[in-house]
């Protein structure tokens, strides 16, 4: 497998991990955010802020309009992708904010924020599912030797915060949670 999409592919498994914590720990409808969950709530968000949404996003993007500059039957797929990129991204960046009133003690942003918090994880595992067994494929398929070569140099140099060995900081906690064995997206 192409290094590139393997890191791609990587990134998705310890994503939807973390989707899932997130799913399992949302609390009931009419129930209050616990301290200790709605913490851990605001450090998922955090993490896919900083990174699943920008930087893979921003390396998927260079690899989706080199390949459809390559293959004009691909653009249907890229439009929906390119699009989901901007919507899940404004999307994440509104679930930092109520995550954050919410952690201030605004209770009443609580339902808005599970309720946003449910969508916001099934829209991003059914682009992750469209990526892999869709869009992947045809990165592998379609791009020549020249075109890896020449989209390198476009790609985001960062990598997954939460792959490295010595994960400090802010997403360190988050680590222990996506280190399962391998598993497919969805
Ligand atoms: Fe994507
Ligand atoms: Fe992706």
């Amino acid at each position: 497998m192409n290094v590139y999409i393997q890191e791609l592919r990587s990134d998705h498994r310890r994503l939807s991990r973390l989707l899932r914590y997130i799913q399992e720990n949302l609390p009931g409808e009419r129930a209050r955010w616990q301290p200790d969950r709605i913490r851990a709530m605001r450090q998922c968000i955090e993490y896919i802020c900083s990174y699943s949404v920008v930087v893979h996003h921003d390396k998927e993007d260079v690899l989706f309009r080199r390949l459809a500059a390559r293959d004009e039957s691909a653009r249907v797929y890229i439009d929906v992708l390119t699009a989901e990129h901007r919507l899940l991204t404004h999307n994440a960046e509104h679930l930092r904010r109520t995550a954050r009133l919410v952690e201030d003690g605004k209770a009443a942003y609580g339902r808005v924020l599970g309720k946003s918090a449910r969508a916001f994880i099934s829209a991003k595992l059914r682009h992750m599912r469209l990526e892999e067994d869709t869009v992947f494929p045809l990165l592998e398929n379609r791009l020549t030797l020249e075109d890896w070569k020449s989209v390198i140099s476009d790609m985001p140099p960062e990598r997954d915060p939460l792959s490295v060995d010595d994960c400090s900081g802010a997403h360190a906690p988050l680590r222990s949670l996506v280190m399962a064995p391998a598993e497919r997206v969805g």
